[in-house]
């Protein structure tokens, strides 16, 4: 049987990037029996950007409200805040000694950090570094390897920490035995990396993204500034080559897509093919967004599936725990 975990982090206002990574597959796995899930609120993590506590609160309900009114099933899969399960930080400890400094060395975030340094002429490259940048990955391992995940869906940006989790894992399994199971990454290859209104990758720290959650009207003037070629009325477009295509092929069906390259090859206006976006992606999002309203005004209800999620997914931390203690030797 595969188990499916993912998380993201509550360091912003969740995004159509989230949503075509990591909270659509997730969503599809948790109503499928063959697939037991885990989805968390990497709230531990956002502490390495955001060190804002309210914000971190705000965010942490609308990414909780964002996975909920998208129709996370919550009575199959385990949904839970990952500071709730003390566990996973007593296992990244274990998991920081038997990772070698070489590896995070190379982890991409760490290293565009340090060449953002050299870039702008400072002294020491590791300027305003913390360690929480540079463990980012062994916390991530401690999070999918503790519950023996097989599967993770995720963006294309993450895929290293992926591999950094087998590595890590198979380190851990050479040297204390097996214990932990190595997992696959799961990506869609037509939205791996969504790109955001700059064309860069859609991303909280690029402050490029169009938010899952918010009115129509506003949703509609987000897809309206995508940048966009100087082209005009038609001219025949290339779809491969631009931001507002590439949403649309994360949202629609094959069908829709033929019709929308069709458009695009005779020489569709980027006014219309905008606007065509934003009803689809409207259409997708008209209902969640009601029941997002809902759950934001009700932040018990909220917490509620949260303690359970947190409840049920100890149920399995806490002997995983115990079980890597003897491994270890400390217990
Ligand atoms: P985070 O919070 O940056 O992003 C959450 C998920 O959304 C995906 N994503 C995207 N997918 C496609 N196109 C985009 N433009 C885009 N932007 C974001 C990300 O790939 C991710 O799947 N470290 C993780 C959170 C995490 C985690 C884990 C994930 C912590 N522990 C264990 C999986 C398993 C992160 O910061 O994602």
């Amino acid at each position: 049987k595969q188990t499916w975990l993912t998380g993201i982090t509550t360091s912003g206002t969740p995004h159509l990037g989230n949503y075509v990574g990591a909270i659509r597959p997730s969503v599809d796995a948790s109503h499928d029996p063959e697939r037991s899930g885990f989805y968390f609120l990497a709230d531990y993590h956002a502490l390495i950007k955001n060190q804002d506590p309210a914000m971190l609160r705000q965010s942490r309900q609308e990414i909780s409200a964002a996975w909920l009114a998208l129709g996370l099933n919550t009575e199959r899969a385990t949904f839970y805040r990952q500071s709730d399960i003390p566990e996973i930080m007593e296992m990244a400890w274990m998991l920081t000694c038997m990772t070698a400094k070489g590896l995070l060395n190379r982890a991409h975030a760490y290293k565009a950090s340090v060449q953002d340094n050299v870039d702008n002429g400072a002294a020491d490259p590791d300027k305003g570094i913390t360690m929480g940048l540079f463990n980012y990955p062994v916390l991530m391992s401690a999070d999918i390897l503790i519950f023996k995940a097989t599967h993770v869906p995720v963006g294309r940006d993450q895929t290293q920490h992926l591999e950094m989790a087998r590595d890590i894992a198979q380190r851990f399994n050479h040297h204390y035995g097996d214990h932990l199971v190595l997992p696959q990454a799961v990506v869609d290859e037509h939205a791996s990396v969504l790109a955001g209104l700059d064309g860069r990758k859609m991303s909280k720290s690029y402050g490029n993204t169009i938010p899952l959650f918010e009115t129509a009207k506003k949703l509609r003037k987000s897809i309206m500034k995508i940048k966009t070629n100087s082209q005009e009325p038609g001219e025949p477009k290339d779809p491969e080559d631009n931001t507002v295509f590439e949403i649309y092929r994360a949202f629609a069906t094959d069908e829709q897509v033929q019709v929308m390259r069709q458009a695009y090859a005779d020489g569709i206006g980027w006014g219309d093919a905008k606007q065509q976006l934003f009803e689809l992606v409207d259409g997708v999002l008209d209902e969640p967004r009601k029941r997002y309203d809902e759950l934001m005004a009700n932040p018990a209800q909220i917490d509620a599936v949260l303690a359970l999620g947190a409840e049920k997914a100890r149920d399995l931390s806490q002997p995983m725990l115990a079980e890597l203690r003897r491994a270890v030797g400390v217990a």
